[in-house]
């Protein structure tokens, strides 16, 4: 098992590029299921999760090769349209190729997908989505078989903006004959990106970022290369480090517009930002001041992606904070471990309440979750003395190395693994 050993206290300084968006290339990869000829992916991230979908793709019949840092995928030998379920079950994004192998072949088969333990996941919105296009989908032990012979354009409506199910509904619609229309669609950055990697292949995608994205179909999607947006939960947990630890750190290829819910909260009461370009810039030289309350909502609200880390943040600052977390149920589980490195935190439902403390001490936790696991290392770099993070496996998912980045930074963290 690998686990993260960490000495708290140092100040972090330096300059860092920020990795390609996770959450923008799971999507795309999906996205190449749709083409033919060969795509490119440049900056092609190797997280976890973008290496087994990667795996998917490869089982679907994709050739793949990774040459530095770019991927390439021949998609003519895609021939497949069922997913392994020891692939399917490790990550979330499995359920967007769902879509995608229903444009391609009108017929799928897949399981149930797997994702991070925040909360149930139900894929109801996905199922209910697919089917107002027409698509019969049936749940038999644990797999979706799904006839999509007779889907046809239309006006699907989402009860709730999930982000994977509005992928997945548009994936789906590329090549419907007429005009597809999502209503009440998710707005994420990463919506946008998987809009503009199609168009670049040929579809007619109109107005993602927005809450009614139409969709023209196509005949087919031709072969080209792209570059993803980067990862803005990866921004805004670097940014939160620098605040926590305190020091000076530039960050570069950032989207100032995809993390401004996050600078809106902490600019002055906890640093101070500035951004040039793609360079943003975070200079913390004091104890960070408690921040009255943060609900956590769909794009562009406050991501639930950077709730664990915020919490972190706030454990050590001056003053009571208040987090909602509106948007999984089970989002806080890495609360008991901050509490074993002395946070005084008060869960009640969704709502959690930080008393800040002015010192952290350094224990061994354990990760339950990808984001949580990200908020466990920063409350381990500022936590007196010797802290463990275990089972790591967790953070890799999201984070490519991520000590090295914070070693870059200045910070005193190992990667170590226990017998
Ligand atoms: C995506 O998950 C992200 N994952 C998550 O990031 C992120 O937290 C989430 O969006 C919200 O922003 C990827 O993009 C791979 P949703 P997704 O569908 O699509 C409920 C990370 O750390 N819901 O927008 O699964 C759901 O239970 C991960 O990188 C249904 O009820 O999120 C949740 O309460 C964690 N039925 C809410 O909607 C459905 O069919 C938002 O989920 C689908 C979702």
């Amino acid at each position: 098992m690998e686990s993260f050993f960490i000495c708290g206290g140092n100040k972090l300084e330096g300059e860092l590029s920020i990795q390609t968006s996770k959450n923008a290339v799971l999507p795309i990869l999906a996205g190449c299921i749709l083409c033919e000829g060969e795509i490119v992916i440049h900056k092609f991230p190797k997280y976890d999760d973008t290496l087994t979908m990667l795996k998917i793709v490869e089982e679907l019949g994709a050739k793949t090769y990774i040459h530095d840092d770019d991927v390439v995928i021949k998609c003519d030998s895609i021939q497949k349209s069922e997913i392994p379920s020891n692939l399917a079950s490790k990550i979330r994004s499995s359920i967007f190729s769902l879509g995608a192998i229903l444009s391609r072949f009108k017929k799928a088969k897949v399981p149930y997908p797997g994702g991070c333990a925040i909360g149930a996941r139900p894929i109801d919105l996905h199922i209910k989505g697919l089917e107002q296009l027409g698509a019969k989908i049936v749940d038999k032990h644990g797999f979706l078989y799904c006839d999509g012979s007779n889907m046809k354009s239309a006006v699907v409506s989402l009860d709730f903006p999930s982000v994977g199910a509005t992928e997945n509904i548009m994936l789906a619609s590329i090549f419907l004959t007429g005009k597809t229309k999502i209503i009440n669609c998710a707005k994420e950055p990463e919506i946008v990106d998987l809009a503009n990697f199609l168009n670049s292949l040929g579809a007619k995608i109109y107005n993602a970022g927005d809450s009614v994205i139409e969709i023209e179909g196509v005949q087919s999607l031709h072969g080209g290369e792209y570059t993803p947006i980067s990862d803005r939960i990866v921004t805004g947990t670097y940014m939160l480090a620098t605040v926590i630890c305190g020091g000076n750190v530039t960050l570069n290829n950032v989207c100032y517009d995809h993390i401004a819910s996050l600078v809106h909260k902490i600019k002055n009461n906890c640093c101070k930002v500035s951004i040039k370009g793609d360079k943003l810039t975070v200079i913390a030289n004091k104890r960070p001041k408690a921040i009255s309350k943060i609900e956590t909502q769909p794009y562009p609200g406050f991501p639930t992606d950077l709730q664990p880390q915020i919490m972190s943040m706030l454990s050590i600052a001056k003053g009571t904070s208040v987090i909602v977390e509106n948007l999984f149920e089970s989002r806080f589980k890495h609360v008991s471990m901050l509490k074993k490195l002395g946070a005084d935190i008060l869960v009640n439902d969704k709502t959690a309440i930080i008393k800040g403390v002015p010192m952290l001490y350094g224990a061994n936790v354990t990760c339950c979750d990808l984001r949580g696991g990200a908020g466990l290392v920063l409350a381990g770099l500022v936590a007196k003395g010797y802290t463990t993070v275990d089972d790591i496996h967790h953070i890799d998912r999201g984070y490519y190395r991520m000590e090295k980045d914070l070693q870059a930074l200045g910070a005193n963290i190992e990667r170590i693994t226990k017998v």
